[in-house]
């Protein structure tokens, strides 16, 4: 007879009534730990304050457009945003929520309001517009190729300056004391994160950066927040922690000797470089996951799938080829890696020290030519994004061709050996924040395994398949 787990029904009424009543009682206070209900089981944040509040300027309209912070970054959603919770808002709001400001919340900044077409890549794939100039004296030209809302590429009349649009996700404003870099790209580590004496320092520093420009760019602010105010968001999302406490199949994900959930989160030490898979062998281990190694025996049958689908992401063999910023900076053509060659930082999944990367997510299928990274993009509900042509025509890359909907990191630098590449995500409080990746490609994790299946060649059978996914649900 298979062993059932116990009273795992009753739990999550009792986690579903306390989140509804705490919620809709007092929508103002965030109890720590309070479980919010995602699709797969329950998320939630510790922060090391103690329970928080609306009263944060997080939480404020700082500038014109009634947006906050939490606009984007939702805390029953992990602190990042999910489609499903977009398609929400602008059904309880009809398309009036602030979230659905032109500015970055359309396809276009020149959309009309209201009109869900226009809302289609943030509905659909929790897509926010990002307008990036295009850098002084590249070593590339881009063009269009494909320009489904027609803002694709656009000019200044007056400067002539030209303005890129690429659509990101809301990356999660929480676990931030385990980056490496700040955006997908970088763009606001403004002060280096490669060194353990000024980490923290620096971090501040970048967040702080960041929470200026976030203000005037996503909430139209006519001048920036105040020292007071940036230092006050930047101290809370500092204090967070955000993970999946509750999986409907494996149940706590903290009993019976695992440590999953936002508290044990909270107490991972890092330093930049703690897990080095880049750095001299002896100082890297491939097992970067070890919350659920106590389940490997486990009486219950869905606890040891969560530990054996820990173990594939530690240690089962990938062939990475074509990476840009990994295959080409090391001169080796083929790397027999695992999923932590690239996310190495212990029981949180980023790199450890920044090295952006270009896996292919920003391929399309009809211009792709390297065969794998087309089979793996097919793997993907791929939104309906520009492409762009970009053509080295300097350096050691003169002459390649990229077609991609993001040229990531090459839009900051100007460098050909840069296009395409963005940072490694943390990979905690997946379950609340579908889809995945920097473009919302992956509307499921299932979506998430099948591509890296192909793209790195992992032969997974169905039950190795079905157990890693299991265990990112538990992240
Ligand atoms: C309109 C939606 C929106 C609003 C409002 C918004 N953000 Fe974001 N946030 C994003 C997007 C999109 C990204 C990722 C952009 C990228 O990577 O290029 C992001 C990234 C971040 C990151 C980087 C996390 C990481 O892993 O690098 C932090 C921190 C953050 N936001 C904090 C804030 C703060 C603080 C505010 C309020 C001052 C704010 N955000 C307002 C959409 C938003
Ligand atoms: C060659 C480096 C590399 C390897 C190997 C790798 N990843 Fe990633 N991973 C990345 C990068 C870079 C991103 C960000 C890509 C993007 O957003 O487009 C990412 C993103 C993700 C995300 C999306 C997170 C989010 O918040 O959207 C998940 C989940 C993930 N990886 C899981 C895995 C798993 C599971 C494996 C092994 C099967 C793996 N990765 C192997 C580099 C890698």
């Amino acid at each position: 007879m298979k062993m059932r787990k116990p009273a795992m029904r009753t739990l999550a009424l009792v986690a579903v009534f306390c989140a509804t009543a705490l919620t809709v009682a007092a929508a103002v206070v965030f109890p720590n730990l309070l479980p919010f209900l995602d699709p797969t089981g329950f998320v939630s944040t510790y922060s090391s304050t103690g329970s928080f509040n609306e009263n944060n300027a997080f939480f404020q309209s700082l500038g014109t457009n009634g947006r906050t912070c939490a606009s984007c970054h939702v805390v029953s959603n992990a602190m990042g945003l999910s489609a499903v919770q977009a398609q929400l808002v602008f059904a309880v709001s009809h398309g009036k929520d602030p979230l659905f400001s032109a500015v970055d919340g359309a396809v276009c900044p020149t959309a009309a309001p209201g009109q869900n077409l226009n809302f289609s890549l943030l509905l659909q794939n929790g897509l926010i517009r990002i307008g990036l100039t295009m850098p002084a004296n590249p070593q590339f030209t881009i063009s269009v190729v494909q320009d489904p809302y027609g803002c694709a590429l656009t000019t200044d009349a007056s400067t002539g300056v030209q303005t890129i649009s690429v659509y990101r996700r809301p990356l999660p404003a929480t676990n931030l004391g385990f980056l490496s870099a700040v955006m997908f790209d970088g763009r606001e580590t403004v002060e280096p994160l490669n060194n353990a004496t000024t980490f923290a320092a620096n971090l501040f520093t970048d967040l702080s950066h960041q929470a200026m420009d976030a203000t005037l760019i996503h909430a139209q602010a006519s001048a920036p927040p105040t020292a007071a105010q940036q230092a006050q968001i930047v101290n809370f999302e500092l204090a967070l922690n955000s993970a999946q406490a509750f999986d409907f199949q494996a149940g706590i994900l903290n009993s019976n000797g695992a440590n999953g959930g936002a508290q044990f989160l909270s107490t991972v030490p890092f330093y930049p470089g703690i897990n080095d898979s880049l750095g001299p062998p002896s100082g890297f281990t491939p097992n970067v996951f070890t919350i659920y190694s106590n389940w490997a025996t486990s009486a219950y049958p869905t606890e040891r799938s969560v530990a054996r689908g820990e173990a594939i992401f530690n240690t089962q063999p990938l062939v990475i080829t074509d990476v840009r910023g990994l295959n080409d900076a090391l001169n080796e053509p083929t790397i027999n890696g695992t999923c932590t060659t690239c996310h190495d930082t212990p029981n949180v999944g980023d790199h450890s020290l920044a090295v952006p990367l270009e896996i292919g997510t920003s391929r399309t299928v009809n211009y792709e030519a390297d065969p794998t990274i087309q089979a793996a993009v097919s793997q993907l509900s791929m939104p309906n994004l520009p492409v762009f042509q970009v053509t080295c025509n300097q350096g050691v890359d003169a002459g390649e061709v990229t077609y991609t909907s993001d040229p990531g990191k090459a839009l900051l630098t100007g460098l050909c050996t840069d296009v395409g590449r963005g940072k490694g995500l943390i990979l905690r409080g997946l379950a609340a924040r579908a889809p995945y990746f920097h473009n919302g490609a992956a509307a499921t994790l299932d979506q998430v395994v099948d591509f890296y299946n192909v793209r790195f060649q992992m032969n997974l059978t169905p039950q190795q398949h079905t157990d890693l996914v299991n265990f990112l649900k538990t992240l």
